[in-house]
Protein backbone atom coordinates (compact mmCIF):
# COMPACT_ATOMS: atom_id res chain seq x y z
CA UNK A 1 0.00 0.00 0.00
CA UNK A 2 1.70 3.63 -0.82
CA UNK A 3 1.17 6.75 1.20
CA UNK A 4 -1.46 8.34 -0.62
CA UNK A 5 -3.43 5.40 0.08
CA UNK A 6 -2.44 4.92 3.70
CA UNK A 7 -3.34 8.20 4.05
CA UNK A 8 -7.35 7.31 3.35
CA UNK A 9 -7.83 3.95 4.56
CA UNK A 10 -8.56 3.01 7.94
CA UNK A 11 -6.33 0.81 9.98
CA UNK A 12 -7.84 -1.96 12.11
CA UNK A 13 -6.97 -1.13 15.74
CA UNK A 14 -8.07 -3.55 19.18
CA UNK A 15 -11.35 -2.19 20.46
CA UNK A 16 -11.82 -5.10 23.05
CA UNK A 17 -12.17 -4.18 26.56
CA UNK A 18 -12.85 -0.50 25.68
CA UNK A 19 -15.84 -0.24 27.21
CA UNK A 20 -16.58 3.62 28.32
CA UNK A 21 -19.21 5.11 30.12
CA UNK A 22 -19.49 7.70 27.24
CA UNK A 23 -21.37 7.21 23.89
CA UNK A 24 -19.16 7.43 20.94
CA UNK A 25 -19.29 9.49 18.43
CA UNK A 26 -19.98 8.42 15.08
CA UNK A 27 -19.83 9.98 11.99
CA UNK A 28 -21.10 8.74 8.59
CA UNK A 29 -22.61 9.94 5.16
CA UNK A 30 -21.65 6.47 3.35
CA UNK A 31 -22.18 2.76 4.86
CA UNK A 32 -20.02 0.51 3.48
CA UNK A 33 -20.70 -3.03 2.95
CA UNK A 34 -18.26 -6.27 3.28
CA UNK A 35 -19.04 -8.02 -0.42
CA UNK A 36 -21.18 -6.85 -3.14
CA UNK A 37 -24.19 -9.13 -1.86
CA UNK A 38 -24.80 -7.62 1.41
CA UNK A 39 -24.61 -3.86 -1.18
CA UNK A 40 -27.46 -5.93 -3.15
CA UNK A 41 -29.44 -6.75 0.11
CA UNK A 42 -28.98 -3.98 2.14
CA UNK A 43 -32.97 -3.48 1.72
CA UNK A 44 -32.98 -6.37 3.85
CA UNK A 45 -31.65 -4.86 6.91
CA UNK A 46 -34.67 -3.44 7.99
CA UNK A 47 -35.09 -0.24 10.00
CA UNK A 48 -32.48 -0.96 12.71
CA UNK A 49 -30.03 -2.13 10.24
CA UNK A 50 -27.32 0.45 8.90
CA UNK A 51 -27.35 1.23 5.11
CA UNK A 52 -27.04 5.05 4.37
CA UNK A 53 -25.62 7.95 7.16
CA UNK A 54 -29.38 9.55 6.72
CA UNK A 55 -31.26 6.74 8.75
CA UNK A 56 -29.19 7.32 11.93
CA UNK A 57 -26.05 6.33 13.67
CA UNK A 58 -25.43 4.45 16.21
CA UNK A 59 -25.32 7.89 18.07
CA UNK A 60 -28.54 8.92 16.76
CA UNK A 61 -29.78 6.12 17.38
CA UNK A 62 -28.66 5.73 21.32
CA UNK A 63 -30.33 9.36 22.18
CA UNK A 64 -33.55 7.79 20.49
CA UNK A 65 -33.35 4.87 22.66
CA UNK A 66 -32.96 6.81 25.75
CA UNK A 67 -36.13 8.74 24.55
CA UNK A 68 -38.16 6.25 23.49
CA UNK A 69 -37.48 4.60 27.27
CA UNK A 70 -38.52 7.83 28.92
CA UNK A 71 -41.41 8.56 26.68
CA UNK A 72 -43.03 5.14 27.05
CA UNK A 73 -42.90 4.66 23.42
CA UNK A 74 -42.64 2.70 20.23
CA UNK A 75 -39.81 4.44 18.53
CA UNK A 76 -38.34 8.21 18.37
CA UNK A 77 -36.87 10.12 15.44
CA UNK A 78 -34.78 12.82 15.52
CA UNK A 79 -34.61 16.01 13.52
CA UNK A 80 -32.84 19.56 13.53
CA UNK A 81 -34.87 21.44 15.77
CA UNK A 82 -38.19 21.17 17.87
CA UNK A 83 -40.06 23.06 15.78
CA UNK A 84 -39.44 20.45 12.79
CA UNK A 85 -40.33 17.69 15.23
CA UNK A 86 -43.99 19.61 15.80
CA UNK A 87 -44.43 19.61 11.61
CA UNK A 88 -43.12 16.32 11.04
CA UNK A 89 -45.71 15.08 14.06
CA UNK A 90 -48.13 16.28 11.23
CA UNK A 91 -47.27 16.01 8.19
CA UNK A 92 -47.49 12.85 7.48
CA UNK A 93 -51.07 12.38 8.25
CA UNK A 94 -52.64 14.61 6.83
CA UNK A 95 -54.10 15.83 3.13
CA UNK A 96 -55.58 18.66 1.00
CA UNK A 97 -59.38 18.55 2.48
CA UNK A 98 -58.26 17.20 6.57
CA UNK A 99 -58.61 19.10 8.99
CA UNK A 100 -55.98 20.15 11.92
CA UNK A 101 -57.36 20.98 15.15
CA UNK A 102 -54.53 23.36 17.17
CA UNK A 103 -54.84 24.36 20.42
CA UNK A 104 -54.92 28.02 20.85
CA UNK A 105 -52.12 28.01 22.85
CA UNK A 106 -49.20 26.55 20.26
CA UNK A 107 -46.30 27.58 19.97
CA UNK A 108 -46.60 30.67 17.54
CA UNK A 109 -44.36 28.79 15.02
CA UNK A 110 -46.02 25.84 14.75
CA UNK A 111 -49.26 27.98 13.82
CA UNK A 112 -47.34 29.83 11.55
CA UNK A 113 -46.76 26.79 9.88
CA UNK A 114 -50.01 25.69 9.79
CA UNK A 115 -51.60 29.00 8.60
CA UNK A 116 -49.41 29.36 6.14
CA UNK A 117 -47.96 26.00 4.80
CA UNK A 118 -50.76 23.43 5.59
CA UNK A 119 -53.21 25.89 4.47
CA UNK A 120 -51.31 25.91 1.18
CA UNK A 121 -51.92 22.60 0.51
CA UNK A 122 -55.46 22.60 1.10
CA UNK A 123 -55.61 21.33 4.60
CA UNK A 124 -58.27 23.23 6.81
CA UNK A 125 -56.90 24.85 10.30
CA UNK A 126 -58.39 25.39 12.97
CA UNK A 127 -57.97 26.49 17.06
CA UNK A 128 -59.58 24.80 19.59
CA UNK A 129 -59.85 26.64 23.11
CA UNK A 130 -56.89 24.64 24.79
CA UNK A 131 -58.86 24.13 28.50
CA UNK A 132 -62.68 24.18 26.79
CA UNK A 133 -63.93 20.80 25.71
CA UNK A 134 -67.29 22.05 24.57
CA UNK A 135 -65.07 24.37 22.15
CA UNK A 136 -63.36 21.15 20.75
CA UNK A 137 -66.60 18.63 20.87
CA UNK A 138 -68.01 21.87 18.37
CA UNK A 139 -65.43 22.35 16.12
CA UNK A 140 -64.22 19.04 15.29
CA UNK A 141 -65.91 16.10 12.64
CA UNK A 142 -64.75 13.65 10.61
CA UNK A 143 -62.29 15.39 8.51
CA UNK A 144 -59.75 16.04 11.20
CA UNK A 145 -57.37 13.84 11.39
CA UNK A 146 -54.82 15.73 13.94
CA UNK A 147 -55.62 17.85 17.30
CA UNK A 148 -52.34 19.18 18.29
CA UNK A 149 -52.29 19.91 22.26
CA UNK A 150 -49.29 21.61 24.04
CA UNK A 151 -49.37 21.62 27.55
CA UNK A 152 -48.80 24.03 29.29
CA UNK A 153 -49.45 26.26 26.50
CA UNK A 154 -46.75 28.25 25.08
CA UNK A 155 -46.40 31.62 27.08
CA UNK A 156 -49.78 31.33 28.89
CA UNK A 157 -49.50 28.05 30.46
CA UNK A 158 -53.13 26.26 30.20
CA UNK A 159 -53.04 22.55 31.78
CA UNK A 160 -55.12 20.58 29.43
CA UNK A 161 -57.18 17.47 30.08
CA UNK A 162 -55.15 15.21 27.82
CA UNK A 163 -56.90 12.51 28.37
CA UNK A 164 -60.39 13.78 27.90
CA UNK A 165 -59.45 15.32 24.53
CA UNK A 166 -57.45 12.26 23.33
CA UNK A 167 -61.10 10.11 23.91
CA UNK A 168 -62.93 12.92 21.77
CA UNK A 169 -60.13 13.06 18.75
CA UNK A 170 -60.31 9.10 18.64
CA UNK A 171 -63.60 9.11 18.50
CA UNK A 172 -63.58 10.73 15.58
CA UNK A 173 -60.63 8.53 14.33
CA UNK A 174 -58.25 11.61 15.11
CA UNK A 175 -54.45 11.43 15.85
CA UNK A 176 -53.45 13.59 19.08
CA UNK A 177 -50.19 15.12 19.07
CA UNK A 178 -48.30 16.60 22.11
CA UNK A 179 -45.80 19.45 22.61
CA UNK A 180 -44.16 18.61 25.61
CA UNK A 181 -40.97 20.88 25.62
CA UNK A 182 -42.01 22.54 29.47
CA UNK A 183 -42.05 19.69 30.84
CA UNK A 184 -39.98 17.44 29.29
CA UNK A 185 -40.39 13.42 29.80
CA UNK A 186 -39.20 13.61 33.47
CA UNK A 187 -42.13 15.35 34.57
CA UNK A 188 -44.91 14.28 32.11
CA UNK A 189 -45.48 11.42 29.50
CA UNK A 190 -48.08 12.56 27.16
CA UNK A 191 -48.33 9.04 25.49
CA UNK A 192 -48.96 7.47 28.97
CA UNK A 193 -52.34 9.94 28.79
CA UNK A 194 -53.56 9.27 25.46
CA UNK A 195 -51.40 11.05 22.92
CA UNK A 196 -50.44 8.96 20.05
CA UNK A 197 -47.09 11.51 19.00
CA UNK A 198 -45.41 13.29 21.49
CA UNK A 199 -42.64 15.91 20.70
CA UNK A 200 -39.97 17.78 22.52
CA UNK A 201 -37.59 20.76 21.79
CA UNK A 202 -34.10 18.85 22.89
CA UNK A 203 -32.82 22.72 21.65
CA UNK A 204 -34.49 24.08 26.20
CA UNK A 205 -34.03 21.66 29.16
CA UNK A 206 -32.66 18.22 27.15
CA UNK A 207 -29.62 19.27 25.99
CA UNK A 208 -29.53 22.08 28.53
CA UNK A 209 -26.55 23.92 27.74
CA UNK A 210 -28.29 26.53 25.25
CA UNK A 211 -25.31 25.48 22.62
CA UNK A 212 -27.48 23.47 20.47
CA UNK A 213 -30.43 22.80 18.19
CA UNK A 214 -32.77 19.35 18.08
CA UNK A 215 -35.98 17.99 18.53
CA UNK A 216 -37.31 15.08 19.17
CA UNK A 217 -40.92 12.90 18.02
CA UNK A 218 -41.62 9.64 19.81
CA UNK A 219 -44.81 7.14 18.86
CA UNK A 220 -46.87 5.70 20.67
CA UNK A 221 -47.58 2.59 18.30
CA UNK A 222 -45.78 1.11 15.45
CA UNK A 223 -48.30 1.55 12.80
CA UNK A 224 -46.98 5.21 13.09
CA UNK A 225 -43.26 4.54 12.45
CA UNK A 226 -43.34 3.60 8.16
CA UNK A 227 -44.86 6.90 7.93
CA UNK A 228 -43.24 9.76 9.72
CA UNK A 229 -39.79 7.71 8.80
CA UNK A 230 -40.92 7.39 4.88
CA UNK A 231 -41.61 11.50 5.28
CA UNK A 232 -37.93 12.34 7.00
CA UNK A 233 -36.42 10.14 3.93
CA UNK A 234 -38.04 11.92 1.40
CA UNK A 235 -37.47 15.27 2.92
CA UNK A 236 -34.09 13.62 3.83
CA UNK A 237 -34.19 15.16 7.11
CA UNK A 238 -31.17 13.90 9.61
CA UNK A 239 -29.42 15.29 12.53
CA UNK A 240 -25.74 15.10 13.59
CA UNK A 241 -24.28 12.94 15.90
CA UNK A 242 -21.83 15.48 17.88
CA UNK A 243 -25.48 17.04 18.12
CA UNK A 244 -26.79 13.98 19.35
CA UNK A 245 -23.76 13.24 21.76
CA UNK A 246 -24.04 16.89 23.26
CA UNK A 247 -28.09 15.80 23.84
CA UNK A 248 -26.57 12.33 25.07
CA UNK A 249 -24.62 13.88 28.11
CA UNK A 250 -26.68 17.14 28.87
CA UNK A 251 -29.18 14.64 29.45
CA UNK A 252 -27.73 12.94 32.51
CA UNK A 253 -27.48 15.99 34.34
CA UNK A 254 -31.13 16.98 33.24
CA UNK A 255 -32.90 15.16 36.68
CA UNK A 256 -30.84 17.53 39.23
CA UNK A 257 -30.76 20.46 36.80
CA UNK A 258 -34.32 20.45 36.43
CA UNK A 259 -34.94 19.67 40.38
CA UNK A 260 -32.48 22.61 41.13
CA UNK A 261 -33.53 25.37 38.98
CA UNK A 262 -37.33 24.64 39.96
CA UNK A 263 -36.81 25.04 43.44
CA UNK A 264 -34.85 28.06 42.97
CA UNK A 265 -37.80 29.10 40.72
CA UNK A 266 -40.58 28.92 43.25
CA UNK A 267 -38.28 31.06 45.81
CA UNK A 268 -38.21 33.88 42.97
CA UNK A 269 -42.16 33.19 42.36
CA UNK A 270 -42.83 33.89 46.17
CA UNK A 271 -40.81 37.23 45.74
CA UNK A 272 -43.00 38.43 42.61
CA UNK A 273 -46.09 37.71 44.47
CA UNK A 274 -45.00 39.85 47.23
CA UNK A 275 -45.00 42.63 44.91
CA UNK A 276 -48.26 44.84 44.60
CA UNK A 277 -47.17 45.72 40.46
CA UNK A 278 -47.77 41.70 39.65
CA UNK A 279 -51.22 40.81 38.89
CA UNK A 280 -50.41 37.24 38.83
CA UNK A 281 -47.80 34.04 38.51
CA UNK A 282 -48.48 31.42 35.99
CA UNK A 283 -46.94 28.21 36.61
CA UNK A 284 -49.16 25.10 37.11
CA UNK A 285 -47.46 24.01 40.25
CA UNK A 286 -48.98 27.26 41.80
CA UNK A 287 -51.92 26.07 44.09
CA UNK A 288 -53.93 29.12 42.94
CA UNK A 289 -53.23 28.28 39.03
CA UNK A 290 -56.29 27.24 37.27
CA UNK A 291 -54.14 24.80 35.91
CA UNK A 292 -53.33 22.88 39.07
CA UNK A 293 -55.49 20.41 39.49
CA UNK A 294 -54.62 18.95 35.95
CA UNK A 295 -51.18 18.98 36.35
CA UNK A 296 -51.17 17.47 39.63
CA UNK A 297 -53.72 14.27 38.68
CA UNK A 298 -50.94 14.16 35.39
CA UNK A 299 -47.65 15.53 35.91
CA UNK A 300 -44.64 14.39 37.68
CA UNK A 301 -42.63 17.41 37.97
CA UNK A 302 -42.58 20.55 36.66
CA UNK A 303 -39.75 22.81 35.23
CA UNK A 304 -38.51 26.71 36.21
CA UNK A 305 -40.31 28.63 33.39
CA UNK A 306 -43.05 30.90 33.87
CA UNK A 307 -45.11 33.84 33.41
CA UNK A 308 -45.50 37.22 35.26
CA UNK A 309 -49.41 39.52 34.77
CA UNK A 310 -48.17 42.98 36.06
CA UNK A 311 -51.11 44.69 37.46
CA UNK A 312 -53.17 46.97 35.00
CA UNK A 313 -51.08 49.74 33.62
CA UNK A 314 -47.72 48.46 34.65
CA UNK A 315 -46.64 46.23 31.52
CA UNK A 316 -45.64 49.00 29.41
CA UNK A 317 -42.88 50.30 32.10
CA UNK A 318 -41.79 46.64 31.99
CA UNK A 319 -39.64 45.98 28.62
CA UNK A 320 -37.04 49.00 29.49
CA UNK A 321 -36.87 47.81 33.01
CA UNK A 322 -35.05 45.03 31.68
CA UNK A 323 -31.84 46.59 31.25
CA UNK A 324 -30.96 47.04 35.24
CA UNK A 325 -30.59 42.99 35.21
CA UNK A 326 -27.23 42.19 36.17
CA UNK A 327 -27.41 38.14 36.33
CA UNK A 328 -31.02 37.72 34.17
CA UNK A 329 -29.95 37.57 30.53
CA UNK A 330 -32.92 38.59 27.99
CA UNK A 331 -33.76 36.14 25.74
CA UNK A 332 -36.22 33.92 24.14
CA UNK A 333 -35.21 30.46 25.14
CA UNK A 334 -34.63 28.58 27.75
CA UNK A 335 -33.79 25.23 29.51
CA UNK A 336 -30.40 26.17 29.92
CA UNK A 337 -27.86 26.87 32.13
CA UNK A 338 -28.26 31.10 32.07
CA UNK A 339 -31.33 32.65 33.58
CA UNK A 340 -33.52 34.38 30.77
CA UNK A 341 -36.32 36.73 31.15
CA UNK A 342 -38.02 38.00 28.00
CA UNK A 343 -41.11 40.16 27.39
CA UNK A 344 -43.74 37.92 25.61
CA UNK A 345 -46.74 39.81 23.25
CA UNK A 346 -49.34 36.88 23.48
CA UNK A 347 -52.55 38.97 21.87
CA UNK A 348 -50.69 38.34 18.12
CA UNK A 349 -50.85 34.69 18.67
CA UNK A 350 -54.17 34.34 19.79
CA UNK A 351 -57.54 34.72 19.37
CA UNK A 352 -58.63 37.15 21.61
CA UNK A 353 -61.59 35.34 23.22
CA UNK A 354 -58.74 32.49 25.06
CA UNK A 355 -56.52 35.33 26.27
CA UNK A 356 -58.37 38.02 27.55
CA UNK A 357 -55.13 39.47 29.77
CA UNK A 358 -52.71 42.10 28.88
CA UNK A 359 -50.91 41.75 25.81
CA UNK A 360 -47.54 41.43 27.84
CA UNK A 361 -46.35 38.87 29.84
CA UNK A 362 -43.11 38.55 31.57
CA UNK A 363 -41.61 35.01 30.54
CA UNK A 364 -38.66 33.82 33.40
CA UNK A 365 -36.94 31.14 32.84
CA UNK A 366 -34.15 30.07 35.72
CA UNK A 367 -30.79 28.54 35.51
CA UNK A 368 -28.58 27.43 37.62
CA UNK A 369 -27.07 30.54 38.80
CA UNK A 370 -26.69 31.45 42.54
CA UNK A 371 -30.39 32.07 43.77
CA UNK A 372 -29.05 35.09 46.11
CA UNK A 373 -27.82 36.62 42.94
CA UNK A 374 -31.16 35.77 40.84
CA UNK A 375 -33.24 37.06 43.86
CA UNK A 376 -30.61 40.81 43.63
CA UNK A 377 -32.13 40.49 40.27
CA UNK A 378 -35.59 40.38 40.71
CA UNK A 379 -35.96 42.73 43.49
CA UNK A 380 -33.89 45.67 41.44
CA UNK A 381 -36.03 44.82 38.46
CA UNK A 382 -39.42 45.26 40.30
CA UNK A 383 -37.72 48.27 42.13
CA UNK A 384 -36.94 49.76 38.75
CA UNK A 385 -40.46 48.91 37.29
CA UNK A 386 -42.11 50.57 40.19
CA UNK A 387 -40.05 53.74 39.69
CA UNK A 388 -40.83 54.16 35.77
CA UNK A 389 -44.85 53.63 36.76
CA UNK A 390 -44.33 56.42 39.67
CA UNK A 391 -43.00 58.57 37.00
CA UNK A 392 -39.29 59.17 38.48
CA UNK A 393 -37.66 57.87 35.29
C1 LIG B 1 -43.02 24.93 23.50
C2 LIG B 1 -41.96 24.93 22.47
N1 LIG B 1 -41.95 23.97 21.55
C3 LIG B 1 -41.02 23.93 20.59
C4 LIG B 1 -40.04 24.88 20.52
C5 LIG B 1 -39.09 24.83 19.38
O1 LIG B 1 -37.85 24.40 19.74
P1 LIG B 1 -36.61 24.74 18.77
O2 LIG B 1 -36.13 26.09 19.20
O3 LIG B 1 -35.68 23.63 19.01
O4 LIG B 1 -37.15 24.76 17.38
C6 LIG B 1 -40.01 25.90 21.46
C7 LIG B 1 -38.96 26.95 21.38
O5 LIG B 1 -39.04 27.99 22.00
C8 LIG B 1 -40.99 25.95 22.45
O6 LIG B 1 -41.04 26.95 23.35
Amino acid sequence: MKDLTRCVMTPEVNIEGFKSLAVGVHRASTIVFDNAEDYSNRGDRGPDGYSYGLYGTPTTRTLEAKLTALEQGARTFLVPSGQAANTIAVLPFLKAGDGILITDSTYPPMRDFANTDLARFGVEVSYYNPVDLADLETKINDRTKIVWCESPGSTTMEVQDLPKIAAIAHRHGALVGCDNTWATPLNYKPLTHGADVVTEGLTKYISGHSDLLLGSLTVREEQLVAPIRSTLGRLGISVSPDDASMVLRGMETLGVRMRHAYEVAMSLIGRLQESEIVQRVIHPALPSDPGNPTWRRDFLGASAVFGVVFAPGIAGHVPPSLDVLKTFAIGASWGGTRSLVAPMSVKAHRSATTWPGDDLILRISVGLEDQRDLLDDIDALLAEITSRARGYR
